[in-house]
């Protein structure tokens, strides 16, 4: 049976499954490969932080995101097409993993931090 999301290792479980699909995407996955060449030892844990902090309020995480997205859309333009398949692969990693409370609540922030970096990028 598929499970609610609970903790830390959920939270890797999760990550690491959204970012097999985001290597391999032909939307973004250039983003990540080829223009910021993403050092995935490094990047993995933060975003484990990051998720454990927007779930479960751990202070894990309290970098200024928008910031860095912002400076990434000056080096490579980030537009409507590449957050909506950012959004579609969160949610099917979330659905594929796990089911709940916790779970929706995943994909809720992921669509709200989402749609607040799109206005503060695109627009
Ligand atoms: C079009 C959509 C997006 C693209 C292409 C994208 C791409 C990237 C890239 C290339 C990095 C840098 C990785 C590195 O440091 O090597 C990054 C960092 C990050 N992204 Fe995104 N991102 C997107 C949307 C989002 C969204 C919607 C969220 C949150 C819900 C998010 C959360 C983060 C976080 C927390 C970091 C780590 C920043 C840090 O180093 O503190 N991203 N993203």
């Amino acid at each position: 049976m598929i499970q609610d999301l609970i903790n830390r290792r959920d939270i890797e479980k999760l990550i690491i499954a959204f970012y097999e699909k985001v290597k391999i995407d032909e939307t973004i996955g250039y983003i990540f490969n080829d223009v910021v060449k993403v050092n995935w030892e490094k990047h993995l844990p933060v975003m484990f932080d990051f998720w454990e902090n927007a779930l479960f309020y751990t202070g894990t995480y309290s970098r200024d995101n928008m910031n860095i997205h912002r400076h990434l859309s000056y080096v490579t333009p980030l537009r409507k097409e590449h957050f909506e398949q950012w959004n579609k692969l969160f949610i099917q990693s979330v659905d594929e993993n796990f089911r709940g409370p916790n779970a929706e609540l995943a994909k809720q922030r992921a669509i709200s931090i989402s749609t607040v970096m799109q206005i503060k990028i695109i627009a």
